[in-house]
């Protein structure tokens, strides 16, 4: 009988509150898969939640210990519905769960990775590459707009600098002096924020997608033109950044990513085609998941972190 190993939160805490547990394999129900994961991305909602902050850690308080992992990338093991076995499937997974060799995910929730695009590609894309993707619908980012990306080296930030150039807007993106390069590299205007405040930098953008929130969200509604659209993404200070932007006449509102296979058949598709890049900063055995969030949680990650599973 195969084992399960997995990497569970068994208490809210720091990074060493993730433990190694072997389970038995799960059983599929009714419309769901069982898929052999291969990687598991790390996102930094996975560190919140862990340390018992947002909607993550309400959700599960009460299943501890529970598995995180929001996107995973496997082989799908036995025949159901849609999906035969040997297909290579990734998806972003409401019920979490990444973080282990098998799991049970809904049929609904996948995709099929086409020839061409690596497991590590496909496991980097479902929560930051729909964030990225919804982000820009619900801002209702238009071609020739501008539209400035707080965050433009993170998870999300360099995928969403791409996916609004591909739109054809005008691409402002905010990084440190470390990440100028990398994010100019992907199309963006680069902006050091440690250089000057971001308003002295730039003014009167269509858009904003803040993936940042907080102090440094707020302060951007500066750069933000009357009349203009905000995406805040942080969840935790959506309300405070949707206050704050009202007097000011800008439209703001918040998002929480939501599995859609077709937005992530079409990201799977331009990665195929070369027309996005999903940039890696580092892959961790899944034995090594404690020191991953301890990296995630710096805010300071290049693109994605990412944990592979064991054989
Ligand atoms: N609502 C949702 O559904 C949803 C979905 C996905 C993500 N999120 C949230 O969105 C945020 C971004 O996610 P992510 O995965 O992209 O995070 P991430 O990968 O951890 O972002 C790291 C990046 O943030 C940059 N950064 C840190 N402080 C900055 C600042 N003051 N100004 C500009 N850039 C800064 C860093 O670049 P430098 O080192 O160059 O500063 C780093 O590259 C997180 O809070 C996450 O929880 C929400």
């Amino acid at each position: 009988m195969p084992q399960n190993l997995q990497l569970a939160i068994t208490a809210f805490g720091g990074p060493e509150t993730l433990k190694l547990q072997q389970t038995a394999m799960p059983e599929p129900q009714e419309g769901q898969v069982l898929i052999k994961v291969a990687l598991a991305g790390v996102n930094p909602v996975d560190a919140k939640t862990r340390a018992g902050l947002g909607w993550g850690a309400e959700k599960i308080k009460d299943m501890l210990p529970w598995v995180p992992g929001f996107d995973a990338a496997g082989v799908v093991v036995q025949d159901t519905g849609a999906f035969k076995a040997g297909d290579r499937v990734a998806g972003r997974i409401v019920e979490g769960g990444g973080y282990g060799q098998y799991l049970c995910a809904s049929a609904d929730a996948l995709s099929r990775i086409p020839d061409g695009v690596s497991f590590e590609a496909a496991a980097s894309l479902p929560v930051a590459g729909l964030t990225a993707w919804q982000a820009l619908e619900l801002a209702g980012l238009n071609a020739g707009e501008n539209v400035l990306i707080l965050a433009g080296a993170g998870g999300v930030g360099h995928l969403a600098i791409q996916l609004a150039k591909a739109k054809g807007a005008n691409v402002y993106a905010s990084a440190s002096a470390a990440n100028l390069a990398f994010v100019s590299g992907l199309g963006a205007t680069a902006l050091d924020y440690a250089a000057s405040s971001l308003e002295t930098q730039i003014s009167d953008v269509d858009v904003l997608i803040d993936l940042v929130g907080g102090d440094v969200g707020e302060a951007a509604l500066a750069c933000v033109a009357k009349n203009g659209r905000v995406v805040t993404v942080p969840t935790i200070t959506a309300d405070r950044i949707i206050a704050a932007a009202q007097p000011l006449g800008i439209d703001a509102k918040g998002m929480l990513v939501v599995p859609n296979p077709e937005q992530m058949g079409e990201l799977l598709t331009l990665v195929q085609e070369g027309k996005v890049r999903v940039e890696i900063a580092k892959t961790y055995p899944l034995e090594d998941g404690v020191q991953a969030h301890v990296d995630i949680q710096t805010g300071r990650t290049r693109g994605k972190l990412l944990l592979e599973m064991p054989e």
